[in-house]
């Protein structure tokens, strides 16, 4: 039998089905070193510089994840290192969980699941009223893949639609905003559907948060580097904001202890892929790819 093929493994609670993937074929390494020629990573962990260039073979990094934003693509490239991510498969999910947060938000759907649980109804009689979604202005920050289905989803009950993106893309119903305050301003809800990374880091500024304003929400299934998350917890905390739906932080998964006792929030662990079929379709891509580069075929989803 050939000698199994060595594979650094750098997502640190890999999937069952990434696990059931890497069968005996495969040598799975936990440390960089000369020899190893493909590693495997996910959103959150990443690979930098420093790892690359431990491994001095090394020829595919393959990302469990759609972003690639803890990936030092720049450095892998320059090293001729293909970089490989896994986009499409996780659309759905992610697009479903902006629009479950704008629901959670807008009816305040945990605090009413607690209020029954804690036995106040009898007690106190009906909580207080919550906001209306349908007929709201979302305004949608990034229409890529995410963002487009997010629209798409929110299209039948929105009052009206409209994005911020780094330009107008043709053929589109909804209304372009080429600057991301002036869409804010304009919205009752704010999507953050950006990627993550330096071209996007602090993009939902104190400034965008501001033009939001006391009645306005921001829903962020994005990354958290995208958003001033100091100037977001001072609006959330001063009332400046109205409320805010967050599936991603800046420093995971350590949330800022002042959002915990926050009504107006609704916060969830990074959770837009984690549905059982979308991560078996995510580890199924990923290792296609691996296999793709092994066989010298051309990859599935490379990172351009
Ligand atoms: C999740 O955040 C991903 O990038 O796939």
């Amino acid at each position: 039998m050939a000698d199994a093929f060595p594979i650094l493994m750098l997502v640190e609670r890999p999937s069952q089905w990434l696990l059931d993937g890497l069968d005996d074929r495969y040598d799975l390494r936990r440390a960089p070193g000369p020899g190893i020629t493909v590693a495997i990573t996910g959103g959150g962990e990443g690979i930098d510089a420093a790892t690359i260039d431990a491994c001095p073979d090394l020829k595919l990094i393959a990302v469990c994840a759609v972003g690639y934003d803890k990936t030092d693509v720049a450095h892998a490239k320059a090293r001729g290192i293909a970089v490989t991510n896994t986009p499409d498969v996780l659309t759905d999910d992610v697009a479903d969980l902006a629009l479950a947060l704008m629901l959670c938000v807008a009816r305040k759907i945990p605090i009413h699941d607690r209020y029954v649980r804690e036995g106040r109804w009898p007690r106190e009689g009906s909580p207080p009223l919550t906001r209306k979604l349908t007929g709201q202005k979302i305004g949608i920050l990034g229409l890529g893949r995410i963002g487009h289905a997010i629209a798409e989803r929110v299209k039948p009950i929105a009052g009206e639609i409209a994005y911020y993106a780094r330009s107008e893309k043709p053929g589109l119903e909804w209304r372009f905003f080429a600057d991301p305050v002036a869409l804010a301003a304009w919205a009752d809800m704010l999507v953050v559907a950006v990627a993550g990374g330096a071209g996007t880091a602090g993009l939902v500024s104190r400034e965008v948060i501001a033009a939001l304003g006391p009645k306005g929400v921001l829903i962020n299934i994005a990354r958290g580097s995208v958003v001033d998350e100091r100037a977001l917890v001072e609006a959330l905390m001063s009332g400046a904001l109205g409320g805010a739906g967050l599936d991603v932080f800046a420093d995971e998964p350590n949330v800022p202890k002042a959002l915990l006792g926050l009504e107006s929030v609704v916060l969830l662990p990074h959770m837009g892929s984690a549905t059982r079929e979308t991560r078996a379709a995510m580890a199924k891509l990923t290792l296609d790819n691996v296999e793709a580069f092994i066989a010298g075929r051309p990859l599935l989803t490379p990172v351009e």
